[in-house]
């Protein structure tokens, strides 16, 4: 067991139940490099960074990114030296499938990339977990349809995840089909600050690709789609003989009243519907949340009775990505909107009450520590979504890339200690009060390209040396880890 400095509480691998995974994420724009090897083709990720590299805090892009594409096998070795028994990787889209369809011809050499690195997680006994979807788009599609915009790409989607049955599913027992599809949304089409960048004039007067006001819902109801098509015909075809599991990944800050207010607490609620109930909802009741038609109101898609169908009850689990919390205040019906999707809510978030941060700061400026955040987040899906499974598919937190300190100085890097140790606490904890979680992921397993903040914050258990030839070192937070999980 593991004692933290200044803390008399004591945790080890032990208080979790046997079967209980811990393992490290990653995802493939942001660790494989290799981005014009190996016949692959651009992302939309790969577009994006070039055309504007303003967007990306340091001006950089994952080109090489942590070269985990020639590197995979010293990766698996660290997940190994941390005791860890998982991995999350995803499956880049466009190096299995240049032009993003199957018509379009599969590129052998990215069959064999995932085929090696599968292979070398299993000889190793580190189970994989495969999410299909994590943003990096074939820009064929893109060019072709608009990607995700367009309903054509429900189908290439499933082809897409049949294709890696067919050829993974054999070995790969955990799939996840879209991860954080509201950040895919937000970011992407309101925002403009991730691929493919589309926003609007009214929530960025400097963008005008895009409408804001009915991009992003559209966006969502397809990756919903997709994400039934997929699992559907997972179902039908392959489970039965694969044996395994699928299910997706969502993201939720837990939301804080900004006041004890009625308006405020209500504004709370409000803001986790449109964050998780976007997709919860529908996945659990078929339907998106009643707040939401009633605010949305005709720029929110709707499902037929068939969709329905399909994508109510499409997971064999869930994922989720815990990081933070917002507080959350009312915006008063009095107060004209302009049709903005970012306040459809009619919740303004915030990090800060009087001046007061919700908790301690990271280098990532969404990202405040807010452990019992998590335990919150559990026993609200439990109690609104009917208790399913879930695993914790990330959790973490950023240091800043100081290129003033010594390389044994960043390895040093107790805050991450004390926020795992926090956050699995809190975990323990729903768990007790009947949350069925089986399993805890960390963001992320090397320091790696942020896809706002470029190179410029660190979130790796184990750190990279951009400098010198990208070589990995475990911080004391993996060594921490190690010892976690020995006791
Ligand atoms: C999660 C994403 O939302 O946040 C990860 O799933 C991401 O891919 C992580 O890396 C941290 O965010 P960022 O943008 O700083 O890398």
């Amino acid at each position: 067991s593991v004692i933290i400095p200044d803390d008399t509480t004591v945790i080890g691998r032990s208080d979790f139940p046997a079967g209980f995974v811990f393992g490290a994420a990653s995802a493939s724009y942001q660790f494989e490099g290799a981005a014009r090897e190996g016949g692959k083709d651009p992302s939309i990720w790969d577009t994006f960074t070039h055309t504007h590299p303003e967007k990306i805090m340091d001006r950089s892009n994952a080109d090489v990114a942590v070269d985990s594409y020639h590197l995979f096998k010293v990766d698996v070795q660290k997940i190994k030296e941390m005791g860890m028994g998982a991995y999350r990787f995803s499956i880049s889209w466009p190096r299995i499938l240049p032009c993003g369809r199957v018509s379009g011809g599969i590129n052998e050499d990215g069959i064999r990339y995932y085929n090696n690195l599968i292979n070398e997680l299993i000889s190793n006994g580190i189970q994989p977990f495969a999410t299909l979807f994590h943003w990096d788009l074939p820009q064929a599609l893109e060019d072709k349809y608009g990607g995700f915009l367009s309903p054509l790409i429900v189908k290439d989607f499933q082809d897409y995840a049949e294709l890696c049955y067919k050829e993974f599913g054999n070995r790969v027992k955990y799939w996840i089909t879209f991860n954080e599809p509201w950040t895919f949304s937000r970011a992407g089409y309101a925002l403009g600050g991730n691929a493919p960048g589309r926003c609007s004039k009214w929530v960025n007067v400097n963008c005008s690709a895009g409408n804001s006001a009915t991009e992003p819902y559209l966006v969502a109801h397809h990756q919903l789609l997709a994400h039934a098509a997929a699992v559907n015909l997972y179902k039908e075809k392959y489970q039965a003989s694969q044996k395994g599991k699928i299910g997706i990944t969502l993201v939720l800050h837990w939301m804080v009243p900004f006041s004890k207010s009625k308006s405020d607490r209500e504004a709370a609620q409000r803001a986790i519907d449109f964050m998780y109930g976007w997709f919860m909802h529908p996945l659990t009741y078929g339907d998106y949340p009643k707040s939401m038609r009633l605010l949305v109101g005709d720029r929110l898609p709707k499902f037929s009775t068939e969709q329905t169908l399909l994508v109510k009850g499409s997971m064999d689990f869930l994922g989720l990505n815990y990081y933070t919390a917002d507080y959350a205040a009312n915006i008063p019906l009095s107060v004209p909107l302009n049709v903005s999707y970012t306040t459809d809510s009619r919740a303004n978030l915030t990090t800060q009450r009087n001046g007061i941060p919700i908790g301690p700061n990271s280098a990532t400026t969404w990202l405040h520590v807010y452990p019992r955040g998590i335990r919150d987040v559990l026993l609200y899906t439990k109690r609104r979504y009917k208790n399913p499974v879930i695993y914790i598919t990330e959790n973490g937190i950023s240091d800043p890339n100081n290129s003033t300190i010594s390389l044994k100085e960043a390895l040093k890097d107790n805050g991450r200690i004390d926020y795992h140790f926090r956050h699995l606490l809190f975990l323990l904890r729903a768990m007790k009060e009947g949350v069925d979680v089986r399993g805890y992921f960390v963001w992320s397993l090397l320091d790696n390209f942020s896809w706002a903040d470029g190179f410029t914050t660190r979130f790796g258990l184990n750190y990279v040396d951009y400098k010198d030839g990208l070589k990995r070192y475990p911080k004391d937070s993996a060594i921490w880890f190690k010892n976690f999980l020995q006791s």
